[in-house]
């Protein structure tokens, strides 16, 4: 045993570990040179007998050797299995992976039954600005000074109360009386928010729809009649609707608007409170300061208005008990809308 024995054991290594092109065979000669009987193993045990002199070259070119074959094996099993997984990767008998697709939120969907409804017997689609001032939310809608909806508590106010983010949709009235003359009649869904706690039925923000319509000689029957056709559509002809009398300072007379409850059919449960009606909308003709506000002769025009929240409705549509719901974006939920 000499050095140029150990050189040679680690050519012949080298070739035939080049040609390896599998697991298994990489296997066996780690076994044949590595093993604990490999060759090298054997070189190792012979050195005891060597001449003292060439024992600690022999036991320094058999560890150097020893690493460089293990190093080869290693890099030859990466190769090796890098090589077998690119194959599975091109596999195409493999079946494809599902994408799921998108789809739209319920209130959206919400948002766009309710419009096409009203489309129908003529109403157009406005919109109106989240941040708005105390004039359109408030004042121009005649309500006075020291309402309550005007506390801190009741709005979200901005910039030393100059701006203030909108509590309801109603300022929309304002805004398109001001630009458009009658006859008109539209419909504005958007965002609105009010600082309330969160619960199963409050939400800080939420979704309204406010309706307009003004014309010479409009009255509180057709009031009725949009509205009757309108929760008809919505919720099923079998629905039975209701007008409560009720105050808003923008609207006079005023009515809230309830329907027979969907759960119980008007029996009585828990959902509808026992009362068999569950309150859906407010409504009522427009007051004669509103006109005055936006400059429409009171005794020429007459208008009805009315505003829901469209978390609401659609809680009701579809039996969702908790508004947090539409704002979790669980896609479990979400999903179930398409
Ligand atoms: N703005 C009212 C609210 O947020 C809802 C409302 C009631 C709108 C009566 C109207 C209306 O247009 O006529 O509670």
């Amino acid at each position: 045993m000499n050095i140029e024995d150990l050189k040679e054991l680690y050519q012949e290594a080298e070739l035939s570990l080049n040609e390896v092109v599998d697991l298994k065979t990489l296997e066996e000669l780690k076994n044949l040179y590595l093993g604990r009987k490999g060759k090298i193993a054997e070189i190792i045990k012979e050195i005891p007998a060597l001449p003292e002199k060439e024992r600690p070259l022999i036991g320094k070119e058999a560890n150097v050797i020893k690493n460089r074959i293990g190093k080869i094996i290693q890099e030859k099993q990466v190769s090796i299995q890098g090589s077998q997984s690119a194959k599975v990767k091109i596999d195409v008998t493999l079946s494809g992976n599902k994408f799921g697709s998108g789809t739209l939120h319920p209130i959206t969907l919400t948002i766009q039954e309710i419009t096409r409804i009203f489309k129908h017997i003529g109403f157009s689609l406005i919109d109106g600005p989240e941040i708005e001032t105390d004039y359109f939310n408030f004042q121009a809608l005649n309500i006075p000074q020291d309402h309550p909806a005007r506390d801190g508590l009741a709005t979200f106010y901005l910039s030393n109360y100059k701006y203030l983010l909108r509590s309801q949709t109603s300022p929309v009235q304002v805004r398109v009386m001001q630009k458009v003359k009658p006859p008109l009649r539209v419909l504005s869904p958007g965002k609105v928010f009010r600082p309330d706690n969160l619960d199963a039925s409050h939400s800080f923000m939420f979704h309204q729809i406010e309706g307009l319509a003004v014309d010479k000689k409009t009255n509180f029957a057709h009031l009725k009649s949009s509205l009757e056709y309108f929760v008809k559509e919505f919720f099923g002809s079998d629905i039975k609707m209701r007008f409560r009398p009720h105050y808003f300072p923008f609207t006079e007379p005023s009515a809230e608007i309830d329907i027979s409850c969907i759960i119980c059919g008007g029996e009585g449960c828990s959902v509808c409170g026992r009362k068999g009606w569950l309150e859906i909308l407010g409504a009522g003709m427009v007051h004669p300061n509103v006109f005055i506000e936006v400059g429409f002769d009171s005794e020429v025009f007459q208008g009805y208005a009315f505003g829901m929240g469209v978390e609401r409705m659609a809680m009701l549509k579809y039996g969702i008990d908790d508004i947090r719901t539409f704002f979790n974006n669980d896609i479990r939920f979400l999903e179930q809308f398409s």
